[in-house]
């Protein structure tokens, strides 16, 4: 195609409406607060963890992943969600009872001993407490 087609065609310089991309900061989690005067931060809520069967927090510095503890459903365990093979996030799978890694499939158990590699070391764990509907992680 000739320039002077591809001009013809776009239809420069006629009222062609052109779409404008707006960027968009990155979203931050409202949920998250600063850490306590004992450490442990907000990391969401009861219902957040009810809704969605996890609490996910990615952002920098707090990365955090809260489930239910398969054992004992009344009680909570918070990992951080990295992989310990490469860095990429885990996923929680409920039904197996174990954070799974979608890119080399090395698996965990709920409290973050490797099942299977290739990551041969734990996923961190934190201390996790729940305050009436709030969720509360000490991590690092
Ligand atoms: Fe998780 Fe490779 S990054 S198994």
């Amino acid at each position: 195609m000739k320039r002077r087609d591809f001009i013809g065609l776009v239809g420069v310089g006629s009222a062609v409406p052109l779409a404008i991309v707006a960027c968009t900061p990155a979203k931050e989690n409202a949920a998250v607060s600063p850490p306590n005067s004992d450490g442990f931060q907000t990391v969401g809520t009861l219902s957040d963890l009810e809704t969605n069967g996890k609490i996910l927090i990615e952002n920098e510095p707090t990365k955090v992943l809260v489930v239910r503890d398969p054992a004992n459903p009344s009680s909570l365990i918070a990992v951080n969600p990295t992989c310990t093979h490469t860095g990429c996030t885990i996923n929680w799978q409920k039904d197996q009872s174990t954070f799974i890694c979608p890119c080399h499939a090395s698996q965990f158990a709920a409290d973050g001993k490797v099942l299977q590699g290739p990551a041969n070391k734990p996923l961190a764990a934190y201390q996790v407490k729940v305050e009436g509907n709030s969720v509360l992680v000490k991590a690092g």
